[in-house]
């Protein structure tokens, strides 16, 4: 994971590097560095452990400098420790380097290349800067070094930016696998993970691909790709507004981000459904889907979670026989492939390393893929032959909330545009549009109880080590994605169960006191969760509800709104997101950087 930035001759490059490092934050928080040099004066290296607030605070106002790299870590090889945190740097001290992603082979180029040479960290990355160094000394300028070096990486990923300070307005880059732009800038260019790290220099990027090897100075950008020739990549606009990546008045972005999912179901209806709330989705992709006899969904995590309301979505509606895999399973334990499978990506993100590693084996037996993702332009939207956006807006917080609701909504309207292709009934009667619109007022009143959701999880999450969230079918999906909101954040061991399955076993781990909520939303299985509850609550339990209003009790705690069945993880997930919010709140933990975790998980 981690996130790396550049900056190739800006007076403020100080600033430029440590801002997009506080966006790309995201993607790790263990610790974090820059390198900073200019043509005259010194440079500096700033290192620490903990976040970029650690780091800001560390930076002194003689840190200035035109050119420099800076680094956001998750750590794979090595604790957390100043000397593991980026940039590394070579034993003399000459080239400085940041990286995102894994150098498989490591510590056979130790072996083979580096006797002898003293070591500082227990990094993958210190080996790459050293086998530069070793080239250098051996003769070699910058540039082959580094290529030299590069050729020698085996089965691994890298997003590289490095400085030689005998050259310090030059950045060399080089990428495999890990994703890396390069922004081009009025009077400078620079380096990124995320385009959103560099929004305030440039929306215009360029996109380098896999082998590319990429010279950046302040006023020219020299791609060199896989075979030696010097390319040009293609460049885009990205028409996101700064401000739009800002919390405001919030004080964490999850509970912006969960306060915004009313506004996502309207920008999505607005977008995929016409005025008649006939969907608007290309064609071509609808026949290619139509033709497949089975519909493979592949996500990890919380996308996972929304592939298995998919599954659902596109069965009832399409009757085509969809499964729903974990990305990092799929990728090395795959099924039996149906004879015309078509393959549905959920990611967020759109750069999870384990999906991705999916969709290159699809492609190269060329199956057709669509991408369902929030960030344009990222990989596995270039790499898939289809993408539908979910234009949330960016999603900071590491807790996935509003990507959630808006796959949900957005698998919805493509399984109502294919069952319309089919020709299937159920689909061509399931009004759409008016259940979103319905969803979306749903949502603004269940996110406006949050004085009963903090209520709540005071009373009884704050304190408990364990809960559950039982359910059947639909809901057992949503359980399943309401247990890892609540662990994820507020580090109270969660689990989602089948609330039949409970008894098989489970139930053994039922306390006095035990939180166990019931999700019930589903007509045909209401009565036989509520049992289910009973016999948690007849062990101890404290039971609570999220219950469909045409179904509800006097004594149930959540009551939502009713909409289509197909929908209602769109409501019942809201009171769990805000009272995992409220429980990792009330604990004084930070709520959107919890602990080991990074939201973008570019490592396998
Ligand atoms: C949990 C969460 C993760 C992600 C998972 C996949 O709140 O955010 O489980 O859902 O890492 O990420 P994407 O959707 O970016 O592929």
């Amino acid at each position: 994971m981690c996130g790396v930035v550049g900056v190739a001759g800006n007076d403020n490059a100080t600033e430029i590097l440590v801002h997009g490092l506080e966006k790309l934050q995201y993607r790790g928080y263990d610790s974090a560095g820059v390198f900073i040099d200019s043509e005259k004066g010194p440079d500096f290296l700033v290192k620490t452990t903990g976040s970029i607030a650690d780091l800001r605070k560390k930076i002194g106002p003689e840190v200035q400098g035109t050119s420099g790299i800076g680094h956001t870590r998750w750590a794979t090889h090595g604790g957390v420790t100043i000397e593991n945190a980026h940039p590394q740097f070579s034993d003399d001290e000459r080239f400085f380097l940041v990286h995102n992603g894994v150098i498989e082979n490591f510590q056979q180029l130790k072996n083979d290349y580096l006797q002898g040479v003293k070591f500082h960290s227990q990094t993958d990355t210190e080996v790459v800067v050293q086998l530069i160094d070793k080239f250098s000394k051996e003769g070699m300028s910058t540039k082959d070094a580094f290529n030299k070096t590069i050729s020698l990486l085996k089965n691994s990923s890298y997003a590289f930016i490095l400085m030689d300070k005998k050259e310090p307005n030059t950045l060399y880059v080089a990428k495999n696998k890990s994703p890396l732009l390069i922004g081009l800038g009025d009077d400078c260019n620079v380096v990124c993970s995320d385009s959103i790290a560099m929004l305030d220099v440039t929306h215009t990027f360029m996109e380098i691909q896999d082998g590319d090897v990429v010279i950046v100075k302040p006023d020219s950008v020299v791609v060199i790709d896989a075979d030696n020739n010097v390319v040009e990549r293609e460049q885009f606009e990205v028409d996101v507004d700064p401000s739009d990546s800002e919390k405001g008045v919030y004080p964490y972005y999850m509970l912006k981000e969960i306060d915004e999912q009313p506004n996502v179901m309207r920008k999505l209806s607005k977008k995929y459904l016409d005025e008649n709330g006939t969907p608007v989705i290309d064609e071509k992709l609808l026949d290619v889907m139509k033709n497949s006899d089975r519909i493979y969904i592949v996500g990890a995590g919380t996308s996972y979670h929304a592939g298995l309301v998919g599954k659902k979505q596109l069965e009832t509606l399409t009757g085509i026989p969809t499964e729903v895999h974990v990305a990092s399973e799929f990728a090395y334990e795959k099924p039996i492939f149906s004879k015309k499978p078509f393959f549905l990506f959920l990611s967020q993100s759109g750069e999870t390393a384990d999906s991705r590693q999916v969709l290159v084996n699809v492609n190269k037996d060329h199956y057709p893929s669509l991408t369902i993702t929030n960030v344009a332009n990222s990989t596995l939207s270039r790499e898939s032959d289809f993408t539908l956006l979910l234009d949330a807006g960016p999603e900071i917080s590491v807790a996935s909330t509003k990507a959630y609701t808006a796959q949900i909504a957005l698998e919805a309207i493509l399984a109502k545009a294919l069952g319309e292709h089919l020709g299937d009934q159920r689909a061509q009667d399931f009004d759409l549009k008016a259940q979103l619109s319905l969803v979306a007022q749903g949502m603004q009143t269940i996110v406006d109880e949050k004085d009963k959701i903090d209520e709540i999880s005071q009373d009884y999450f704050v304190n408990a080590t364990q809960a559950f969230y039982i359910g059947r079918g639909i809901d057992y999906t949503v359980s399943l994605e309401a247990a890892l909101k609540l662990k994820e954040i507020s580090y109270v061991h969660s689990e989602g169960f089948a609330s039949g399955e409970l008894k098989h076993g489970t139930i053994a781990l039922i306390e006095d006191g035990t939180p166990v909520i019931g999700i019930i939303t589903q007509g045909f299985t209401a009565g036989l969760t509520r049992s289910n509850l009973m016999e948690t609550a007849a062990r101890g339990a404290k039971t609570l509800t999220i219950v469909r209003k045409s179904l509800a009790q006097d004594d149930d705690t959540f009551v939502i709104p009713d909409v289509d069945e197909l929908l209602t993880p769109l409501l019942s997930v809201i009171p769990a997101q805000l009272l995992a919010y409220y429980t990792s709140l009330n604990k004084g933990l930070n709520v959107d950087l919890p602990r080991n975790l990074a939201k973008s998980v570019t490592v396998e």
